[in-house]
């Protein structure tokens, strides 16, 4: 169970006559995401849908509120007074919240994240690049190539294991980086806007793959989207943020049975509705600036 207790997040610009411009990029955003559902987070670019992303894998730290993971503290908020930065220092090494996650014996949450543009080295084979994370992960070395190929089979990329992520398509490179979400083993996938750099017809196979893997690993999946039809199909839930500062403006339930028929009537319901929302939300947003 992933639980965002109002979450905020303030950040400050330096403007170039010096002036400090402050800005609240999530307001207080609460939010319960059952263990085992696939719940998409759909908002305007610039809403903070990457930002709250990564609060929750513990990337970030919230300005202010907390993030419980199964009854596990990820971060708390960084100190800002004296006080609270006496007891954050007996608690952690570092003041980074990145720094602190890196070490070991810092409580481990089982998550893994799919960033934005794809996070695979690119200096390192397919297979290369499944071994680190899992050398990272402590497995054995002698252990390694028959998990690797396992993950690897998971993803369908059996006979691309000796290619460099710049021979690969998009769609393989972000079948890559599943692969390496999946090696870690964690609980938890989260997904930042994923499958937005393929066409059309790779996307659909990798949301099927993807309801696939779900289906078989049993694992949380909370995906940021842009794409309407994406969140519906693939969803539990769908989450929608109002445009800045980010807060929650609706949670819609899809009750349809899987698997789905992508045009179905009930799917097109709900996708009016939500477009309904973007489409209130967008005018509200012009009438503003204007
Ligand atoms: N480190 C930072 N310093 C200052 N502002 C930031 C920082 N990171 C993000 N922002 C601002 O916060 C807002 C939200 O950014 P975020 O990347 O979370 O949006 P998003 O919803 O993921 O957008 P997109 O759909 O385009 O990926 C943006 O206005 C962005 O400029
Ligand atoms: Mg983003």
């Amino acid at each position: 169970m992933i639980e965002a207790r109002r979450i905020s997040k303030f950040f400050s610009v330096i403007n170039e006559d010096r002036s400090a411009e402050g800005f609240t990029v999530l307001n207080s955003v609460s939010l319960s995401i059952e263990s085992g559902s696939f719940v998409s987070l759909l908002g305007p670019t610039g809403c903070g849908k990457s930002t709250f992303l990564e609060i929750l894998a513990g990337l970030q730290a919230p300005s202010d509120g907390e993030v419980w993971i199964d009854g596990n503290l990820v971060l708390e908020p960084l100190p800002s007074t004296r006080k609270e930065m006496e007891e954050y220092k007996r608690k952690y090494r570092f003041l980074s919240p990145i720094a602190n996650s890196l070490f070991r014996d810092n409580p481990k949450h089982d998550i893994a994240m799919i960033f934005q543009d794809y996070a695979v080295f690119p200096w390192m084979t397919v297979r290369q690049n499944v071994h680190f994370t899992l050398k990272l992960r402590g497995v054995a070395k002698a252990d390694r190539p028959d998990l690797a190929a396992r993950y690897l089979r998971m993803v369908g990329l059996v006979g691309s294991e000796n290619k460099y992520p710049s021979q690969l398509s998009g769609g393989m490179r972000q079948r890559l980086a599943l692969a390496r979400a999946l090696s870690v083993e964690p609980k938890i996938i989260l997904m930042d806007e994923p499958f937005a750099a393929v066409d059309a017809l790779t996307r659909e196979r990798l949301q099927e793959d993807l309801l696939h893997l779900w289906r078989e690993t049993k694992k949380t999946i909370v995906l940021v989207t842009h794409d309407v039809d994406e969140a519906v199909y693939l969803s539990d839930e769908v989450v929608v943020f109002s445009p800045l500062p980010g807060s929650i403006r609706n949670k819609v339930s899809v009750d349809i049975p899987r698997p789905r028929r992508r045009s179905s009537v009930e799917i097109r319901e709900i996708k009016e509705r939500l477009l309904a929302m973007y489409r209130f939300d967008t005018v509200h947003e012009a009438d503003y600036i204007i």
